[in-house]
């Protein structure tokens, strides 16, 4: 059975805890491994993206491999071939498979019939190779993880998701706060931190809490997290959203809220002014483009957790 790495739940605390020393070793000395070496990597990109392309494409050869990128529109997928056909034949030509995808059931299936390791680069319900950069993040800044408050301020989107997952995963207390429409329910918030505590293999209760009110959950935060209001596939609803989301943006009357030395977080990209005012994303009270090179670092020890280099 090959490891794959589709929501963080294939994880447990020391795994994860393993994953983020790697990447901060892999950060300090970027050559130091040649996991990849004679290998090549498909990424397969049905959406945009930047950051996590061009962070796995440079990672990959680093690590000494070849990565082959894959637009949706350059594959048969296109032209309806299958998911288990690219599956089965992508297997006996790479070691390893990423998927960018707007259908969770793709990368699902994808998983089901290939036979080396598939790690999701992002769908609509998970992008749990953002929340493992961002912990890295957290910890750099804090040293440490457990015992501290994420809040996550806005749209609960696939990202919030990840970091009710990882986060609880890592022992930190995770609060979101989203208008009406925009949340997560209270039951899905629940039975993600109930399936990820179980994996965390300790007795400390980690809770979600759960606001309507940006300044509840920023009460004592260490980090304010949000995402941008206006998701790729959210245009038509542009006016609503940004309607509803006004309260609910990242400044420095939040961050005065939080814990002592507390930083804002974004997984770009950005709106200045939307969702993050332009003092907070350039200014000292962030570590946003640190986060984003954290995306290369997280994702080699990743690569290496999946092929088994250690
Ligand atoms: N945060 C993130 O996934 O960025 P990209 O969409 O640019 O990859």
């Amino acid at each position: 059975m090959s490891r794959h790495f589709l929501s963080g739940a294939e994880l447990d605390r020391a795994t994860l805890g393993r994953l983020l020393e790697r990447a901060q070793e892999l950060k300090a000395a970027p050559a130091r491994s040649h996991a990849l070496a004679e290998k090549a990597i498909a990424l397969i990109f049905e959406r945009p993206s930047t950051r996590t392309r061009v962070s796995f494409e440079v990672g990959i050869v680093e690590l000494g491999g070849h990565p082959v990128v894959l637009r949706a529109d350059e594959l048969q997928l296109a032209r309806g071939e299958s998911v288990r056909d690219t599956a089965l034949v992508l297997s006996r030509q790479v070691a390893a498979i990423g998927l960018r995808s707007g259908s969770d059931q793709a990368l699902a299936e994808l998983a089901q019939h290939a036979s080396v390791p598939v790690f999701n680069m992002l769908t609509p319900r998970e992008h749990p190779c953002q929340a493992l950069a961002d912990l890295l993040t957290i910890k750099e800044a804090c040293g440490r993880l457990e015992g501290l408050r994420l809040a996550y301020v806005g749209d609960a989107t696939n990202v919030a998701r990840s970091l009710v997952r990882l986060g609880v995963l890592a022992g930190m207390e995770v609060a979101l706060a989203s208008p009406p429409g925009f949340a997560l329910s209270p039951d899905e918030a629940r039975g993600l931190a109930e399936q990820m505590r179980a994996g965390a293999g300790c007795g400390r209760l980690v809770e979600v809490a759960l606001h309507s009110d940006p300044r509840a959950a920023a009460a004592g935060a260490n980090v304010l997290y949000t995402d941008v209001w206006v998701s790729m596939g959210d245009e038509e609803s542009a006016a609503a959203r940004r309607r509803a989301l006004e309260p609910y943006r990242i400044d420095d009357a939040l961050l005065d809220l939080g814990a002592d030395g507390a930083f804002a977080l974004h997984c770009l990209p950005a709106h200045p002014g939307e969702e993050i005012t332009a003092e907070v994303l350039y200014g000292e009270r962030q570590r946003i483009w640190e986060q984003a090179e954290n995306r290369r670092h997280a994702q080699k020890a990743l690569l290496e957790w999946l092929l088994e280099a250690w």
